[in-house]
């Protein structure tokens, strides 16, 4: 009771703040998206969100020297799929020598140590902009797990260390896992979207690989926002499949369903600040509204506090950035 107990004692100089806070954020905890593009020389910048680019594979080294010397160690890559190689098959997506695949093998090469992950879903590459096939409207589930399957298993002989699956089937995780093991692909890991809300906050994303979807909406597969104890049975059901990570999509408005997770599950989880996020904060940034440095780190530690041990940030590069000026 006051006066033995004066909270402000714990808050009097850096040093006993920086000694007992609960968080300490670093660039291990971080993972960079990254979106490919066919072609040479391309470096689009994509116009929802500032500062974040499309990149032709020849750039790739570049990129990738630049963020393990900031000392980030995990990509998360995105393929820009060509229009006219789009169909309702999913057929690019299991192509060998598709744009991901080659991408993978590519990043493996120039660094053995980064760690890979890869987007496992169909809308890049559905004529319908849809995560699954598509028959008289209705997004097929069980034939959608079919190509996934195969799709994982084809970033996996491209040598992924994680496959990622961010399409809301029932039952992928199962599928994938078996795929992987039945091919001797023990070591490849799962990071599933295990709770992915049919959100408003993806639109510059869809802008970042044209896949926004043809007709109706996510909401027979994505999860509907009003829905709290569903993220558990979601996550669990993914677990019992085989994932090794989860993911939670969007972060920020978010934070309730990552901290409901952490006292449920042992398994690590990720937030994933989606490129709304990104939009809203780069959008104030250049009005000159908020502090955009001290805004980020912020946010960063909210999703740590929440309880999640990793967040997928297009501010990765920012975070390493306001990190290392030891400001915070
Ligand atoms: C689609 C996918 C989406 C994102 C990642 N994978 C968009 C969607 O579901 O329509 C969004 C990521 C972001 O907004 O940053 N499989």
């Amino acid at each position: 009771m006051f006066p033995k107990q004066r909270k402000r004692r714990l808050r009097n100089s850096d040093s006993i703040r920086k000694i007992v806070s609960e968080i300490n954020l670093t660039v291990n905890d971080l993972i960079t998206p990254i979106f490919l593009a066919e072609g040479e020389k391309i470096k689009e910048e994509i116009e929802s969100m500032p500062g974040y680019f499309r990149l032709s594979l020849d750039l790739l080294e570049e990129e990738i020297d630049s963020l393990w010397g900031l000392g980030l160690k995990a990509v998360l890559l995105f393929a820009k799929i060509p229009n006219k190689l789009k169909d309702n098959k999913g057929t690019e997506a299991l192509n060998e020598n598709g744009l991901m695949q080659k991408g993978i093998k590519l990043i493996k090469s120039i660094n053995t140590q980064i760690l890979v992950i890869s987007d496992v879903a169909l809308d890049p590459y559905s004529s319908y902009g849809h995560d699954g096939i598509v028959l008289d409207n209705e997004i097929l589930n069980d034939e959608t797990n079919k190509v996934l399957s195969k799709m994982a298993l084809s970033h996996a002989k491209a040598g992924v260390d994680f496959v990622s699956p961010s399409d809301m089937m029932d039952g992928r995780i199962g599928e994938i896992r078996s795929a992987l093991e039945n091919n001797g692909f023990k070591n490849t890991g799962i990071m599933s979207y295990s709770v992915k809300y049919a959100s408003n906050l993806y639109s510059p994303f869809r802008d970042a690989l044209s896949s926004n979807p043809g007709f109706g909406d996510k909401k027979t597969y994505q999860m509907d926002f009003h829905n709290r104890k569903e993220a558990i049975s979601e996550t669990l059901l993914d677990i019992d499949e085989g994932a090794d990570i989860v993911i939670v999509k969007p972060g920020t408005f978010y934070l309730d369903i990552i901290s409901d997770l952490n006292t449920k599950i042992n398994q690590p989880i990720a937030a994933y600040q989606v490129s709304g996020e990104y939009a809203m904060l780069k959008a104030s940034q250049s009005k000159g509204w908020i502090d955009y440095d001290s805004v980020v780190y912020e946010n960063m530690v909210a999703f740590k506090r929440a309880g999640c041990s990793m967040i997928i940030t297009y501010c990765a590069k920012d975070v390493a950035r306001i990190l290392n000026s030891k400001k915070y």
